[in-house]
């Protein structure tokens, strides 16, 4: 498999990316996580994208495009196939990463967009909970952890993102709108590209996604 997953904040794309990657054996690479272990390392990219990343902005593409294209060549969980999550999430990015596929006669299959609006999205982000060291996560009220606050496969607890706030989450939208619509406007005309109702119940949205999976495997 090599596939991106399009949509805004809360979409479900960190939901669902994991079951892609346990059937079709590739990895998940999502930029969100990549950074947040940066902020965790307390490194001086971690620094400055800790601040962008709570004003709802992005991070320059510069910077992720080399994050991924590292990844991409070196983590040996991506010869078999990737999933992106969070990139490319402007059109530089979609066309650089393009670039970087064709050099290595690897074209992606499918771009698919999580449609939702935006209206549903508040009470998801606001409502998530997370387990730093694996990216797994939860929500309080439409996927409780077994013991609360805590993560059901590690035990480890759970936190909030810091940019998981009502009005961090308006700016994020803002974000996504302007520039990473134009990205999926980007995909709409390649032939690779779907969408699937990502309102509904998280079982329903993966069986909407094996749909399209499974008509080129
Ligand atoms: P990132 O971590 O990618 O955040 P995001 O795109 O805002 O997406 P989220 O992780 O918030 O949402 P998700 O779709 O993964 O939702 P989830 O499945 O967890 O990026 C963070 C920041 O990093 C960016 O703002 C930017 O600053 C920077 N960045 C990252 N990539 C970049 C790039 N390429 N270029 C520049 N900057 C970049 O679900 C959310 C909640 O809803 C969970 O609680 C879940 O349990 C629940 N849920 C999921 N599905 C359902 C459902 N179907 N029904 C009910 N609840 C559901
Ligand atoms: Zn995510």
């Amino acid at each position: 498999m090599r596939m991106i997953l399009i949509g805004p904040p809360g979409a479900g794309k960190g939901t669902q990316a994991p079951k892609i990657k346990e059937k079709y054996n590739c990895c998940h690479l999502a930029t969100g996580d990549m950074l947040r272990a940066q902020v965790a390392a307390k490194t001086e990219l971690g620094r400055q994208a800790k601040k962008i990343m709570d004003q709802g902005g992005l991070v320059s593409d510069e910077i992720m495009v080399n994050m991924i294209k590292q990844e991409l060549e070196n983590n040996k969980d991506c010869k078999s196939g990737f999933i992106l999550d969070g990139f490319p999430r402007t059109v530089p990015q979609a066309e650089k990463l393009d670039e970087m596929l064709k050099d290595k006669s690897r074209p992606l299959k499918h771009a698919i967009e999580l449609q939702i609006e935006d209206e549903l999205l508040v009470a998801r982000i606001t409502g998530r909970l997370v387990h730093p060291a694996s990216g797994r996560s939860y929500h309080k009220i439409f996927n409780p952890p077994k013991k609360a606050m805590t993560d059901d496969i590690s035990g480890e607890p759970l936190i909030q993102r810091s940019d998981d706030n009502a009005e961090t989450l308006k700016k994020r939208l803002g974000t996504y709108h302007a520039q990473t619509g134009p990205v999926t406007d980007y995909y709409r005309t390649t032939g690779i590209w779907s969408k699937v109702d990502a309102s509904k119940e998280p079982g329903q949205v993966w069986k909407s996604l094996l749909g399209i999976m499974e008509k080129d495997s």
